[in-house]
């Protein structure tokens, strides 16, 4: 599937996007063999957290990157390293890994019991999932953090769908900042998607309609993509560069991965049911 430490595992235009599901992933025991892949300041991060299912997705989305990445890099999961720009964007830190080994980008994003992984060959690259939680309306939300055009289409959409639609931005919006690096240094309002409602279960193309001048480099020809997962998640990606295919699989680290041809299934029974067969 993949061929580890080179190049031609992952065309440029590929994207992969990697799902770790915390409920699925339980019941197989992983718990000691991912601690052991955690460098210092991984552990300490993770003993200082207080809830247990805060420290299990959080250890999760460790030995989610690290095993990913080593079907790339071809290196051991514990054996890479990473360093972080002034906003703290990770990347893999080429002084200290082997020479000649290929390092693809990454993102990562976590959420109460999922974590997504974005992984391409060298294009700016940013993922977002949220968890939609329960409750009340998000229009007072986005009246804070989205530009008037989104506001609109967001108004625009029937009651029972402005839930699902405010994530739908709001990932976009997270996944862009992501993916640019520098944190929140311009307005969330002052550059605006659209995201029409998509066909559930499957990858949809979202367009940036208006930004400041400059927020993009114009040499960079940029894609943004969106997904529901099971009907209470959102995932957002934007890449600096055309995606000319996408790839998802669901992992469960240390013991396998399934490719995913309908993310709205992901929590169904007979998802779980073909994992289970895949993986026990
Ligand atoms: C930190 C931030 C990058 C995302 O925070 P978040 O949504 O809480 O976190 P996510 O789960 O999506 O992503 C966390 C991971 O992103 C990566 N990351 C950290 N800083 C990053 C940065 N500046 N740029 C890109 N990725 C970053 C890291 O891998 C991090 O996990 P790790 O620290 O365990 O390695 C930042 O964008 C932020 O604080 N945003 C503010 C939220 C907001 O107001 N959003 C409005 C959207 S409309």
């Amino acid at each position: 599937m993949i061929e580890p430490g080179s190049e031609s595992a992952l065309p440029g235009g590929q994207l992969d996007i990697w799902i770790a599901i915390s409920a699925h992933v339980a019941d197989h025991h992983r718990e000691s063999a991912y601690e052991a892949m955690l460098d210092a300041s991984e552990l300490d991060h993770y003993r200082s957290l207080q809830y247990p299912e805060h420290r299990f997705d959080y250890l999760l989305s460790r030995a989610l990157l690290r095993t990913v990445l080593s079907c790339y890099t071809g290196l051991a999961p514990e054996q890479h390293r990473f360093t972080r720009n002034e906003s703290g964007k990770p990347k893999l830190d080429r002084e200290s890994l082997p020479e000649g080994v290929f390092l693809p980008r990454f993102n990562l994003s976590l959420t109460d019991g999922v974590v997504v992984c974005a992984i391409n060959r060298d294009a700016p690259l940013g993922i977002d999932v949220e968890y939609h939680g329960h409750g009340r309306s998000m229009l007072d939300v986005a009246d804070q953090y989205f530009s008037s055009l989104e506001i609109a289409e967001l108004k625009r959409l029937p009651a029972l769908e402005q839930r699902a639609g405010f994530f739908r931005y709001w990932t976009l919006k997270e996944s862009l900042i992501k993916a640019r690096g520098e944190g929140l240094s311009v307005p969330l309002d002052s550059f605006s998607f659209r995201a029409a409602t998509g066909v559930q279960g499957s990858t949809q193309k979202a367009k940036l309609v208006s930004m400041a001048e400059g927020f993009l480099p114009s040499e960079e020809a940029w894609s943004f993509r969106y997904f529901d997962l099971g009907s209470d998640y959102t995932v957002a990606v934007s890449m600096g560069e055309t995606i000319d295919h996408i790839c998802l699989r669901e992992s469960i680290p240390l013991v396998g991965c399934v490719d995913v041809q309908d993310t709205s299934s992901l929590f169904t029974h007979a998802h779980q049911d073909a994992l289970y067969a895949a993986f026990c």
